[in-house]
């Protein structure tokens, strides 16, 4: 939200929005880069580590903001963008202009790099090569973003002295935690080909380890889109991240969907590796980026695309999808409620991004992930309430027209209606609270007779909860296969459904429905 009309939202208008998202239920709050940048990938690109964006606000009203987000029992983890600085970074600047610089080494330099494996390229179609010359520097230098994003060089031992003072500086203000942007490339050794590569994800156990002892109880999450096999490298013995995206399981449920059927869910879940103990998968449907797809083979994407982007315009980088859930649903209210209820169950924590507790959809017609990065919209007040800017100054243009518009999609329209969406989603917050078992406990996937039906069991401390979605358009009665589940009580569900009897051990599920179901000790 904009509190000084400049069309830009900023740290007073978040402030008062706490109110809202404490509401919901909400525990924590991740913050997007808010720190001063020339804004080339949306503050993903970093021109000063210590200072709030003076168009976002100032660091006494992140102070303030992290005081009343205290008050409400609201955590806040921000985003360390330090695989890369901006290109207008006083390091870089120095960098290039100097070959003695002691900051030359923060980046990787090559007089003569090879050509570029257009595997290796992070936005295809809008940079062709992971190298760019520099004049000034007479060098090429490496970058796996935009140009506008030089890699840090993370072998050498004063860059990682620089992050572990970035890190410091933000936990003295009270963060619980970070979100490590593009953690694979952090720790890859290309370009360094002097440096032990051996060494480099070490660099997490580095960052752990100084993190946990300037605060015990904050994190890391690591944002790392990788094959199952090199999971471990970022979790560690427990020694490393204590959270990563759970980007393989999304793209398993966005399959599963495609296909209404539950086996390639359970595929996505066994695929998993076994985490240690201290860690936890971070479970998404959206976020402010693409919807990847790129875990899946060709076919499989182009199951997705079929089903969730048919147009050509609403695909990027030739394995994503940059659209929201909603409308790649048709608003179908029961499938939207059972993609939320399936994310909140699975094992792991779960994540919602602004704007997917009312709802709301995307604009096509913004250039790439632009789509999904729409203003929120609170009211049906100009600018959808974001910002009492004129029309033309907001940073990027608020939804107005169609099903989507903010007219029918707000927050204060739809907290007046028991029936919306954001109700629904308090609910559901809050049941997911009472359900420990899902985040906590040991997971098991129970057979039934219907392959539509993804069915689950996650027991902790002696209790157990259930839960059974019906991916597909059609009602069933499932029957789970083992009757060791006895006593079954609902807990939540996409209506009122009769109590389970234990003697018939059938189970009726809508089309589209869902069950939470308490495994009552007798
Ligand atoms: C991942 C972020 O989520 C994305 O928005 C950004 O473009 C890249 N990292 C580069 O920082």
């Amino acid at each position: 939200m904009d509190s000084d009309s400049d069309g830009i939202g900023d740290f007073q208008g978040l402030t008062k929005c706490l109110d809202h998202l404490s509401g919901i239920g909400i525990t924590c709050l991740w913050l997007l880069p808010f720190y001063a940048s020339p804004n080339r990938d949306n503050g993903y690109d970093v021109m000063d580590y210590y200072s709030v964006d003076p168009r976002l606000g100032t660091l006494g009203d992140f102070v303030e903001f992290m005081h009343q987000a205290r008050e409400r029992g609201i955590r806040v983890i921000v985003d360390l963008v330090v695989n890369h600085t901006s290109i207008q970074h006083p390091w870089f600047q120095a960098a290039r202009k100097d070959k003695n610089s002691k900051y030359r080494d923060f980046y990787v330099w090559s007089e003569d790099p090879p050509k570029s494996d257009p595997k290796l390229l992070m936005f295809p179609n809008v940079e062709d090569s992971i190298w760019d010359y520099d004049k000034r520097a007479g060098a090429y230098y490496l970058h796996h973003f935009y140009k506008e994003q030089p890699d840090l060089n993370i072998a050498n031992p004063t860059v990682r002295e620089e992050i572990c003072k970035i890190m410091g500086f933000w936990l003295e203000l009270g963060v619980s935690g970070f979100r490590i942007d593009a953690a694979p490339f952090l720790i890859k050794g290309i370009g360094i080909e002097g440096a032990n590569q051996q060494d480099l994800p070490d660099f997490l156990a580095q960052m752990r380890e100084f993190l946990s002892a300037r605060r015990g109880d904050a994190i890391l999450l690591a944002e790392a889109n990788v094959p199952p096999d090199q999971i471990p490298i970022y979790f560690g013995n427990g020694d490393k991240m204590h959270m990563l995206f759970n980007f393989l399981l999304n793209q398993y449920v966005f399959l599963a969907l495609a296909r209404q059927e539950a086996s390639p869910l359970r595929d996505g879940l066994k695929t998993l590796p076994e985490m240690p103990k201290n860690c936890q998968w971070l479970n998404f449907v959206r976020h402010h980026d693409e919807l990847a797809l790129d875990r899946l083979s060709q076919s499989q994407q182009e199951e997705v695309f079929q089903a969730f982007a048919p147009d050509e315009n609403m695909r990027i980088y030739g394995h994503g999808i940059r659209r929201r859930l909603p409308p790649m649903l048709d608003s179908d209210s029961r499938r939207i409620e059972l993609v939320y209820s399936l994310m909140f169950s699975l094992p792991g924590t779960p994540l919602i991004r602004y704007g997917e507790e009312i709802g709301m959809g995307e604009n096509l017609s913004l250039p790439g992930r632009d789509s999904v990065r729409t203003p929120m919209q609170w009211s049906n007040a100009a600018n959808g309430g974001f910002s009492a800017a004129p029309a033309a100054a907001l940073s990027r243009p608020v939804i107005t027209e169609g099903e989507y518009g903010y007219e029918r999609v707000n927050v204060a329209k739809e907290q007046r209606d028991p029936n919306s969406l954001v109700n629904w989603m308090e609910r559901l917050v809050r049941l997911r609270k009472q359900c420990p078992e899902f985040g906590r406990g040991q997971w098991q996937i129970l057979e039934t007779d219907e392959p539509c039906v993804f069915a689950h069991c996650c027991e902790w401390e002696g209790n157990a909860v259930i839960a059974l979605h019906n991916l597909s358009d059609r009602k069933c009665i499932v029957r789970l296969k083992s009757s060791e589940y006895q006593h079954l009580s609902d807990v939540f569900g996409d209506r009122q459904y009769e109590a389970v009897s234990d003697d018939s051990g059938s189970i009726p599920l809508e089309a589209y429905g869902y069950r939470w179901l308490r495994v009552n000790q007798m």
